[in-house]
């Protein structure tokens, strides 16, 4: 039968948000009450973030559910006075980390890097989400190929499509297939503000956001609602101008979030007949933007038309095709985004690790 020393040691194994003790070493577990089923703890903590007592609380609650004794969980959480985190306007509830693909240039393939590293992740045993931000050109719909519906839960609050494993949420599903998007500032802002405010995401380690392309007012607004943990941004080859790259960090520095790395998409070229595969535009550029701001290439996507025809079929490639070589790419895209993510340690969550 589990003791309360077994719980106790479990809970050993969580961190507040922005510490490096875990709880019960820096002694906010005040109580832990245990009758055989029902589990209730008392946590007291220092002025913390809104979204650190959250994250606290969704940590207890998963952790010590995972006991098949633990029928039910009861948090209670004193003291912490709420303070602003990280610049962001509000937290999103259930989620641990955001991820930010940004892009200074439209077209590079910011929605594709998005939706793969999103499935990627989500292979990896992880519970992911995907935000279509991009308000003015949506493309999960399309490349998900589902337009819903969305449905509203007893508390009034949206729920995620799921869909291959991800849980999907995109402003294309609300608007008619084709149907131009007209909002305009600050309409668009106070729609997507109450829109991210209703989406229930349930329980997630990453959200995905795919941002709207470039570097001016739409994708800063939305950054300044979200705490993000990490950026990526794509470029192509031809786009990796510095000017860009600074850019993209400089929005970044804006929302005290680090670029953590870039994806160089649309790099090279295999050769169908031969299967050589050629550098289409050199790779000097990646290696210019590493010396110059220290940020790393952390993948470098070749041109591949199936990616492109999966993208179009609503069958991403992972889906369609999950033995080709782009989808182990895209994993160990996945792979060094986390381990720049772990080593950056802005949110103080541990991030978890993939292990090969
Ligand atoms: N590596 C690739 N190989 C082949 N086609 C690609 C690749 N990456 C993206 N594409 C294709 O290029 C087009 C643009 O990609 P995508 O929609 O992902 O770009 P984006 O940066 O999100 O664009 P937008 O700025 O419009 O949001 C799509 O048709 C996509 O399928
Ligand atoms: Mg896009």
């Amino acid at each position: 039968m589990l003791s309360i020393g077994d719980l106790r040691e479990r809970l050993s194994e969580i961190r507040l948000l922005g510490t490096k003790q875990n709880i019960v070493e820096a002694g906010f577990v005040q109580r832990i009450d245990w009758d055989g089923s029902r589990v209730e703890v008392d946590v007291v903590l220092p002025p913390v973030s809104a979204q650190a007592r959250q994250v606290l609380e969704q940590d207890i609650r998963r952790t010590l559910g995972a006991f098949a004794e633990v029928r039910d969980v009861q948090v209670r959480i004193g003291g912490g006075d709420r303070v602003k985190g990280q610049g962001s306007e509000f937290i999103l509830s259930g989620v641990r980390h955001v991820i930010a693909v940004a892009s200074a240039k439209g077209g590079v393939g910011k929605s594709t890097v998005a939706a793969n590293l999103a499935l990627a992740l989500s292979s990896e045993g992880l519970r992911v989400g995907l935000l279509d931000a991009d308000v003015y050109g949506p493309s999960l719909p399309l490349l998900f190929g589902t337009r819903g519906p969305v449905t509203v839960t007893s508390t009034q609050r949206l729920a995620p499509v799921e869909k291959f494993g991800l849980q999907l949420m995109s402003v294309g599903f609300f608007v008619e297939e084709e149907a131009p998007v007209i909002w305009r500032g600050p309409v668009v802002m106070s729609l997507v503000r109450q829109f991210l405010r209703d989406v229930e995401w349930h329980d997630l380690d990453f959200l995905v956001v795919d941002l709207p392309p470039g570097t001016g007012d739409a994708p800063l607004s939305l950054l300044q609602l979200i705490p993000i943990a990490g950026a990526l941004m794509v470029t192509t080859p031809q786009s990796v101008a510095v000017s860009d790259v600074e850019r993209g960090i400089a929005m970044f520095q804006r929302v005290q979030a680090p670029v953590l790395g870039i994806v160089e998409n649309m790099a090279l070229y295999e050769c169908p007949h031969c299967h050589t595969t050629e550098e289409l535009f050199g790779s000097e550029g990646g290696q210019r933007l590493e010396r110059q701001f220290g940020i790393p290439v952390i993948a470098r996507i070749p041109l591949d038309p199936q990616l492109r025809a999966a993208s179009d079929s609503g069958e991403p490639l992972p889906v369609q095709t999950p033995g080709h070589p782009l989808v182990t790419a895209f994993r160990t895209l996945a792979q060094r985004f986390l381990e720049r993510l772990a080593a950056s340690d802005v949110t103080g969550v541990p991030i978890p690790t993939i292990i090969n």
